[in-house]
């Protein structure tokens, strides 16, 4: 797995998985330019500051960003112990935005992962919603549509982690036949980053105390960026349309 001569963005980039995402694809001969609304603390061959969950400000960002984009990893995310609304435009409406925009510069052969969750598992139930919501057709259609079709509140992060789930699902091919462009989903269990508590808070200690046994432990953030690194890179180039579960099995505990 190379990435000498390739240019990848990357959402999140100042802390946790996006952090490791950027250093392992430097590593790997990558030029890196992160986007995130705090400051970076490693090496980094650019980096725009941006507030992804304003539209006007995803736009300035792409703005800034090269004309040649290879590799998009959607990291940037928030828990849902922020407001449901923060939640909507980071997790989902802002992300999704930024990628229409940003695939546009790139070529045959790039690929887009998004960060989704093990958390965003029963997107099945709910497909109806999700596809709706999945063709709004701007960032604004899609406030609005959530603003008529309001989600569960005490599931809103859930909800919105299996929204873009059903987002790439159902767009990827058409991506990817007409552009040749692959977009896939990560999706960890629990992994050791600064908002790792926030989850814990959001979900109720006796859930995660009932839940805790099905795993050996939570994931170390490079381990996910390996695999987020793998699915940008040629060697994954077989590879589109996939929800893939990084969380030391803890989606096969379900059947
Ligand atoms: P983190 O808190 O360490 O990193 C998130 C990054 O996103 C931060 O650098 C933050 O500044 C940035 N960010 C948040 N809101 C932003 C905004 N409005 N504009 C620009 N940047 C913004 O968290 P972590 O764990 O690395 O999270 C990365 C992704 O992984 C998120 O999408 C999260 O939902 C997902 N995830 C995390 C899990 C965990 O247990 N840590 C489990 C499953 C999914």
């Amino acid at each position: 797995m190379t990435f000498h001569g390739k240019t990848v963005v990357v959402t999140g980039v100042s802390s946790g998985i996006g952090a490791d995402t950027a250093k392992l694809m430097r590593l790997q001969g990558a030029r890196v330019i992160g986007i995130d609304r705090n400051s970076p603390t490693l090496s980094l061959d650019g980096f725009v500051r941006a507030d992804l969950s304003e539209k006007a400000a995803i736009d300035d960002a792409i703005a800034m960003l090269p004309d040649h984009v290879d590799a998009l990893a959607n990291i940037a995310g928030v828990p849902g112990t922020v407001p449901a609304d923060t939640v909507a435009r980071v997790n989902f409406l802002g992300l999704r935005h930024l990628t229409l925009k940003l695939i546009e510069r790139m070529p045959e052969g790039a690929a887009v992962v998004n960060i989704s969750s093990a958390l965003g598992r029963q997107w099945a139930d709910r497909l109806p919603e999700h596809r709706a919501l999945a063709e709004t057709p701007s960032f604004e259609a899609g406030l609005a549509w959530l603003t008529d079709y309001p989600p569960p509140q005490d599931t809103y992060y859930q909800y919105m982690k299996e929204a873009l789930i059903v987002w790439t699902l159902t767009q990827s091919q058409k991506i990817y036949l007409e552009r040749g462009i692959r977009v896939n989903c990560v999706a960890p269990g629990a992994v050791f980053t600064p908002i790792l508590g926030n989850f814990v808070q959001m979900l109720g200690q006796d859930h995660v105390a009932k839940e805790a046994g099905r795993v050996k432990r939570p994931a170390f953030s490079d381990e996910i960026a390996s695999v987020v690194a793998f699915l940008c890179s040629d060697a994954a180039r077989g590879i589109s349309g996939v929800n893939l579960p990084v969380d030391g099995g803890l989606s096969s505990t379900y059947i």
